[in-house]
């Protein structure tokens, strides 16, 4: 339960399609880039609405709020902001007029932006990006919430305030890969656990909770750190870059709200900066003490047979089987194998619900749309029938998740589906 609030209260994030925000063209300049590493237009964009222009609603249990313009228009959006004023709201966390942004703005991670990175980010919103003249919408947190000054008490409590600091143990590629994930790219914004005041329990490597998995938004961002199972202790730095660079490799496809950091972000950085976030990522230590996955090939045959002895299997064979195969390894890259799968054994079913119920957004990296993506399985299949299959998928194989009761996918179908109001998650369109 703790969790479901912590996703409601500050999550966000929406997918900006390619067209809208021309994002096929190569960073023109190094604010550019800064800004796709930080990935601002995933949560300053509405699908069908101007780059940058804000409006994106994010639920939050005491009310709704939504990203502000951050176009250059003196009126209505960042116009008249001074490099200062903007230094103080991306890293600081404070508006022009002084008000305390809620952490909703990743401001805890974006404190470690260089100077320079701070300097070259203003430039671009100021000279590069098209001033759009639309009004932000007020917050709908009212009475005593309402109030902001609470956000300066916990910005005292839970801020590592700070540029991030070079760690003399560990070369250039490791210190560019941590200054990545811990701060530009926020990585931990949904990887990392929450505390009771939602605040993430590490900023960087030196925690342990740091990326260890957490529940956000009706999907659960997995462990990345070097758990054998349930980690990316299984994955090689190189399928990690391929799967930052591509949302592909062999051994899974990105599904869920991984969706706006690939078609946002990551693809667009230089191959020198994915393999450093890479090699930082693998040298995170594993907090559970894990053994090494080991294919078993019991479910293969049980399926081959044609003859399931379980509910799930039956389930399996009449609507996944298809393209993920009886053998669980899919058709890599491209239909992810669930053997073995980091994603499959993350003992958060959330996201594997989700998925099976509503499928994910279209992942289009640099303008190139997948041709191939999940079906969803809302109309189709009971709750029954899914938890029986993602019970199956979770025990085959060699893998050894917990099960998946109805009652879990019952709980996941109202505050996932699109046409109702009782909609917790906090990607609203
Ligand atoms: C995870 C979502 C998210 C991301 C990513 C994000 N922002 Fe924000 N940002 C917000 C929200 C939400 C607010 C408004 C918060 C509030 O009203 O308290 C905000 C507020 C701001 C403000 C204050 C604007 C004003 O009018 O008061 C600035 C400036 C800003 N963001 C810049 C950026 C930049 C630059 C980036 C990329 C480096 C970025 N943001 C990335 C969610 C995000
Ligand atoms: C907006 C939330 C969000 C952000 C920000 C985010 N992720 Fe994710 N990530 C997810 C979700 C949800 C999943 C699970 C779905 C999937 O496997 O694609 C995921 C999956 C992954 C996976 C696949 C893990 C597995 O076990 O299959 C990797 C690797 C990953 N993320 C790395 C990163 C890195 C590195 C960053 C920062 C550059 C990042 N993520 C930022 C939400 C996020
Ligand atoms: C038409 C082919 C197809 C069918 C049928 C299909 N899937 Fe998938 N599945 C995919 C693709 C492609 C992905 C990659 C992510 C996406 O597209 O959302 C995926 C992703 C997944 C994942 C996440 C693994 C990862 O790392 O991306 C799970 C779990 C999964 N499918 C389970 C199932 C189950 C259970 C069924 C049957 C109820 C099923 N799939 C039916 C194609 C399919």
């Amino acid at each position: 339960m703790k969790t479901k609030i912590f996703a409601a209260m500050l999550v966000v994030l929406g997918a900006v399609p390619l067209a809208q925000a021309q994002q096929t063209a190569p960073p023109a300049d190094k604010g550019e880039y800064v800004a796709r590493a930080g990935d601002c237009i995933a949560c300053h964009s509405v699908v069908g609405g101007k780059p940058f222009a804000g409006g994106l609603k994010m639920g939050t249990p005491l009310g709704a709020i939504y990203s502000t313009n951050i176009t250059p228009d003196p009126e209505t959006g960042i116009g008249n902001y001074s490099l200062a004023d903007f230094d103080r709201a991306v890293r600081g966390g404070v508006a022009k007029d002084g008000h305390n942004l809620y952490p909703a703005m990743p401001y805890p991670s974006y404190a470690k932006i260089t100077d320079d990175d701070v300097r070259a980010l203003y430039d671009f919103f100021m000279k590069q990006v098209p001033p759009v003249k639309q009004a932000n919408k007020p917050s709908e947190i009212k009475g005593v919430m309402g109030i902001r000054w609470p956000l300066a008490i916990w910005n005292m409590l839970f801020m590592d305030k700070g540029v991030y600091v070079a760690k003399k143990d560990h070369d250039d590629a490791w210190n560019r890969g941590a200054y990545l994930v811990e701060g530009l790219e926020h990585c931990g914004a949904c990887h990392t656990p929450r505390g009771l005041a939602f605040q993430e329990k590490g900023l960087d490597a030196s925690s342990g909770a740091f990326l260890q998995g957490a529940e956000l938004d009706a999907w659960s961002a997995p462990n990345l750190r070097g758990d054998l199972r349930t980690g990316l202790g299984g994955w090689s730095k190189d399928e990690l870059a391929s799967f930052l660079k591509t949302g592909h490799n062999d051994k899974a496809v990105a599904f869920g709200s991984m969706i706006d950091v690939l078609n946002n972000s990551t693809p667009y950085l230089s191959d020198d900066d994915v393999n450093a976030m890479a090699a930082y990522l693998k040298s995170l230590p594993a907090t559970t003490q894990q053994a090494a996955y080991v294919y078993n090939d019991a479910a293969t045959k049980e399926l081959q047979s044609g003859k399931p002895q379980q509910p799930g299997a039956a389930v399996y064979l009449g609507n996944c089987v298809s393209c993920h195969g009886a053998d669980g390894k899919g058709q890599a890259p491209f239909i992810p194998p669930l053997a073995g799968n980091p994603a499959v054994l993350d003992g958060i079913p959330s996201s594997l619900i989700n998925l099976v119920l509503n499928s994910a957004e279209p992942l289009v990296v640099k303008g190139m749309p997948d041709a191939y993506r999940m079906p969803q399985y809302r109309v189709q299949l009971t709750d029954d029938e899914i938890a029986q299959a993602l019970s199956f998928i979770r025990g085959a194989w060699g893998n050894d998740a917990p099960a998946v009761t109805s009652a879990q996918v019952k709980a996941m179908r109202p505050i996932t589906d699109p046409s109702s109001d009782r909609v917790i998650v906090l990607k609203m369109r």
